[in-house]
C-alpha cells in the first residue's frame, strides 16, 4: 500500500498549497491513502468544517487534529458527524469524536488511522501508550490481521516521547509519523520491527515565520516579554511537508519511507 502523511495544515498559505498539489500527488504517487494534519489550518488556529470539506475534496482520506482541536468551535459538532476526521485518542472519556477510524482502501483493504497526544510540555491527557495498546490490540496488521495498513500520528512536543512512543509500537504500524513542532525532522526510517517513523513530519505552511505564524510578532513576544498583537499566520508560498511510506501488503510493514517537502523555502524532497 502506498500512503502520504502530510503535517500540519497552516492558515490560508498551507491550505491553497495542500488543495493544490494534493490531487496531483494521489495520482502521481498512485497513493492508496492520505492522511492531513489539520489543526491549525483556520488562520493558525483549529479547523473551520468548510476547511475540513476543502481538504476532503482535494484527496485526503482522514484528517487529525491535535491540542488545538477545539479553537474553531464549529468543529465540535462536525466532528460527531464524520468519522474521518480524528481528534487525539487519549482526550478523556465522553470527549466528542473519535481517535480512530478504519478505512476502506482499493482491493478490498482496510487501513486503520489513529492518532494520540504526548504528555511532555503539552497537555497532560490520558496515557498515550496504553491507548494506543489497547487500539492495536484491537486491530492486527498483516497477514491473518484485521487490516493491511496501520497509520498513527503521534502529535507531540518532544523527540524523545516520540521516538520511544515508536519503538513501544515497532511492528505493530505501518507509519509512525510525529507532528507539532513544525520542523521536518530528517530522522525518517524503518525501525527494526518494520514500523517507518519519522519524529516530526514538518508544517504544511510559510517557513519563513515562527512555526507558521508572521516572525515579528512572534520573535518580540521572545526577546521583549510583553504579551504582543494577535499572531497571524504568515502568507508567502508554503512549503507542503509529509512522509510518504511503502509497505508490503503480506505484512503491512513498510518497506520505504521517503520524506515530501514540496514549494516554498525548504529544500526539496519528492519521492519517486
Ligand atoms: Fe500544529
Ligand atoms: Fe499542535
Amino acid at each position: 500500500m502506498r500512503l502520504l502523511f502530510i503535517g500540519d495544515v497552516v492558515g490560508r498559505s498551507g491550505r491553497e498549497a495542500v488543495a493544490a498539489v494534493l490531487p496531483g500527488l494521489r495520482t502521481g504517487l498512485r497513493l492508496d491513502l492520505t492522511v492531513v494534519n489539520a489543526e491549525n489550518a483556520s488562520h493558525g488556529f483549529g479547523l473551520a468544517p468548510d476547511m475540513a470539506e476543502a481538504l476532503f475534496a482535494a484527496g485526503a482520506d482522514v484528517l487529525t487534529l491535535g491540542n488545538h482541536a477545539w479553537d474553531r468551535k464549529e468543529i465540535i459538532p462536525y466532528i460527531a458527524d464524520h468519522p474521518r476526521l480524528l481528534r487525539p485518542l487519549n482526550y478523556p472519556p465522553g470527549t466528542p469524536g473519535a481517535g480512530a477510524v478504519v478505512v476502506d482502501v482499493a482491493d478490498g483493504r482496510r487501513a486503520l488511522v489513529a492518532q494520540a497526544m504526548g504528555r511532555l510540555f503539552v497537555d497532560p491527557l490520558d496515557c498515550p501508550f496504553r491507548g494506543t495498546a489497547e487500539l492495536l490490540s484491537r486491530h492486527r496488521l498483516g497477514a491473518g490481521g484485521t487490516v493491511q495498513a496501520v497509520l498513527i500520528d503521534f502529535h507531540a512536543e518532544a523527540s524523545s516521547e516520540k521516538m520511544a512512543f515508536a519503538h513501544t509500537f515497532d511492528g505493530q504500524a505501518s507509519l509512525i509519523v510525529g507532528t507539532h513542532t513544525h520542523c521536518p525532522s530528517a530522522d525518517h526510517q524503518i525501525l527494526p520491527g518494520g514500523t517507518g517513523f519519522q519524529s516530526d513530519a514538518g508544517m504544511s505552511g510559510d517557513y519563513d515565520s515562527v512555526i507558521g505564524m508572521q516572525k515579528e510578532g512572534a520573535a518580540s513576544r521572545f526577546w521583549r516579554k510583553m504579551p504582543g498583537e494577535r499572531l497571524n499566520p504568515a502568507e508567502g508560498e508554503a512549503t507542503v511537508c509529509g512522509v510518504f511510506v511503502e509497505t508490503a501488503d503480506a505484512t503491512g510493514l513498510a518497506r520505504r519511507i521517503e520524506p515530501l517537502r514540496l514549494g516554498g523555502r525548504l529544500s526539496q524532497a519528492v519521492p519517486e
